[in-house]
């Protein structure tokens, strides 16, 4: 594996989308919703870095099924905040294809809420399969599969503190 951000790098990429969020929405009261499991450790950072009224909920959204591609979506949002007329910003660990956040935007706008918004750690170049713009990004990278900092591998590397890319002879079992 290499490394692709260190701590640091990640820390200041993620109190700069911070900064950007907090004036975006200029103290209006903001109902973040992370989505599982990918975002948890950018959802930790990112709301003790603002200093506003917000409040937070998550959902799960899982559709990497095996290693490296992806499978079907499924949605739960049992565990979600009541949105309807808030300011809810969308937060996910990477914009990949991006089918994930379509599906999540649509769920959640079902539920009526006054806007709807999106943050992402990472946004991968060159994958994008949908006509979507997503309002904060912390770090642009390169078409690599990467972990840590939130984001794993068949379930692993979750808790790594910097961000690295896997290779070649890292996409075998890991022992899960
Ligand atoms: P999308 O629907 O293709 O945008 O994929 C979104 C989800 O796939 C992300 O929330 C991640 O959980 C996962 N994913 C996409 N690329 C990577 C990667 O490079 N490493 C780890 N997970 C990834
Ligand atoms: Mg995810």
């Amino acid at each position: 594996m290499k490394t692709l951000l260190t701590e640091d790098e990640l820390q200041a990429g993620v109190d700069r989308m911070a900064s950007e969020i907090a004036a975006w929405y200029s103290h209006r009261p903001l109902t973040i919703v992370g989505v599982l499991t990918g975002s948890i450790v950018l959802l930790a950072d990112l709301i003790r870095q603002l200093d506003m009224p917000l409040r937070v909920g998550v959902l799960q959204a899982s559709s990497y099924r095996e290693g490296t591609t992806r499978g079907a979506l499924t949605i739960n949002s049992e565990m979600m905040l009541d949105v309807r007329e808030r300011d809810v910003l969308l937060v996910d660990d990477i914009f990949d294809t991006g089918h994930t956040l379509v599906e999540v935007i649509r769920e959640v706008e079902q539920l009526e809420p006054t806007s709807v918004r999106t943050a992402v750690l990472l946004r991968k170049a060159g994958r994008q399969e949908v006509d979507l713009d997503i309002d904060f990004i912390a770090f642009d990278i390169p078409n690599e599969f990467v972990v840590g900092y939130g984001l794993d591998y068949e379930d692993q590397y979750r808790n790594l503190r910097h961000l690295a890319a896997l290779e070649p002879e890292d996409l075998t079992e890991t022992g899960s």
